[in-house]
């Protein structure tokens, strides 16, 4: 009796906690619209999408200054010599993506361009997760032969002649950095010798001045987030934002286990799993190669450059799951601009989409990397239960447009 006391005593704070206002014991919470009181609470875990967390790697990440140049810097084509910017692959109007299969500017990448909304709150960044931050993930489109053709010299040169003043303002650059970027070779990055031939202290000024400029980017890339869709005002209390429809697509897109990884408001778990999607165009090792790419990489979060550590470490990565063929799981919001589908964009529309889920989790496709995730159910809906399903789906899209999707205004140099 008094022990029973006492862990109620304990227990029912901590679940008030985690659930917010909880219901009493003996009565459910009430149903809404055409949910169960069970399916309303489901709901509400997955609404509203709050900003997200601050970034402890990144010293600039909730700085306005930062956001304002780092919004010019994204939109700017001089950063490559070949004259593209991150905007050529991630655009305002497609969500951040390209509506390509795979990215391409100079050739055709092995991978779909992902969107840049709302990737403030990943751990994971890339369809491997082979960057744990915003920051560290700009290092690769930005020297990558077949993405912008850039280089660490390049940019830091080019930032410092046409934004320095900024740039001076927002950090505290290396001791000696004014005397020895103007001397600087004029491209180069690891691997070419007119960086690799430069003194280590010379390296380590430019990886800084490097890291600081893509931590600007980042700050920029924090404050693109979705708005209010149709299902988060449905859940906020507006009885007439979600069509019946859409209603019992949600019922469906619980009954079938999507949540089981599309979780949280940003209907992802931030985790790793095989979906056998075809080889094509490589066999992609995803999760197996990302995570040892992260852990060796100088600009993880626990290496020098971070400016504090991390929330998670690399190292400390542990899944139970295997990771070959292993991809991260991808947020749901904004499916109608961001398609294909996809790691490597194969499915074209969410319709070829649930084709793909039901054809592989029935055994009728065997051709991909790895074995397919556990805990993916089998799936066989009536075409009602796509509709509905997918127009669930649809409703997770929102006005995403604010002054930062904008092409950026170009003040005075
Ligand atoms: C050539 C096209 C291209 C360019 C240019 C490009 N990206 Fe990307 N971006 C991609 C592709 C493809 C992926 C997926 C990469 C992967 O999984 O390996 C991606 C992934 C990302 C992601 C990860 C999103 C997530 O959910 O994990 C971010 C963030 C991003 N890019 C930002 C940028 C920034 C910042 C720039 C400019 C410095 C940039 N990109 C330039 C094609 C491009
Ligand atoms: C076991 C975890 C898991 C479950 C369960 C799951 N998904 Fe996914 N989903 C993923 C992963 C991982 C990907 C990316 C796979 C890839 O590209 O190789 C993905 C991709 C998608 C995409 C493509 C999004 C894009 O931007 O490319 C859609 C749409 C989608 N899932 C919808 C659903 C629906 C609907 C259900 C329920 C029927 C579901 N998922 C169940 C993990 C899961």
């Amino acid at each position: 009796m008094r022990l029973g006391a006492v862990i109620a005593l304990c227990v029912l704070p901590a679940l008030a906690w985690a659930q917010g206002p909880a219901p009493s014991s003996t009565q459910p919470p009430p149903a809404y619209g055409l949910w169960t009181g069970a399916e309303w609470e489901r709901a509400r875990s997955l609404s509203p999408l709050l900003p997200p967390p601050l970034n402890p790697t990144n010293a600039l990440g909730d700085n306005i200054e930062a956001a304002r140049l780092g919004h010019e810097l994204f939109f700017d084509e001089g950063l490559s010599p070949r004259g593209f910017s991150c905007a050529s692959c991630h655009k305002p109007e497609l969500g951040f993506t390209d509506g390509l299969t795979t990215g391409n500017t100079i050739e055709p990448l092995e991978r779909n361009v992902m969107t840049v909304l709302n990737t403030g709150h990943y751990r994971w960044l890339t369809w491997d997760g082979a960057r744990d931050s915003l920051w560290h993930q700009a290092v690769v489109p930005v020297e990558s032969p077949v993405e912008m053709a850039s280089s660490r010299l390049h940019v830091v040169q080019y930032v410092m002649r046409r934004y320095g003043a900024r740039l001076r303002k927002l950090a505290r650059l290396p001791a000696g950095w004014e005397a020895l970027w103007p001397a600087l070779p004029e491209a180069g990055k690891p691997g070419d010798p007119a960086y690799d031939g430069l003194p280590g202290a010379q390296k380590d000024a430019v990886d800084t001045v490097f890291t600081t400029v893509l931590k600007v980017i980042a700050a920029y890339e924090r404050r693109l987030a979705s708005g209010a869709s149709p299902f988060d005002r449905f859940v906020a209390g507006d009885k007439s934002a979600l069509p019946v429809a859409a209603q019992r697509g949600f019922q469906h897109f619980l009954r079938f286990g999507c949540d089981i990884c599309h979780n949280t408001p940003l209907f992802s778990d931030d985790e790793f799993h095989n979906l056998g999607l075809a080889s094509e165009p490589v066999a992609d090792p995803g999760r197996l190669r990302g995570l040892e790419t992260v852990k060796q990489s100088p600009f993880r979060g626990t290496g020098r450059f971070a400016d504090a550590e991390p929330l998670v470490r690399p190292e400390d990565y542990r899944s139970g799951a295997p990771l070959e063929g292993a991809f991260r799981t991808p947020s749901l919001r904004e499916l109608e601009q961001t398609a294909p589908y996809g790691h490597n964009g194969s499915v074209a529309t969410l319709e070829d989409w649930l084709d793909h889920y039901v054809a592989v989790t029935n055994g009728e496709v065997t051709d991909f990397a790895g074995r397919l995730d556990a805990a993916l159910p089998t799936l066989r809906p009536t075409d009602a239960e796509r509709r509905e399903l997918i127009a669930f789906l649809r409703s997770l899209g929102s006005d995403y447009a604010s002054e930062w999707t904008r092409e950026p205004r170009v003040g005075p140099r």
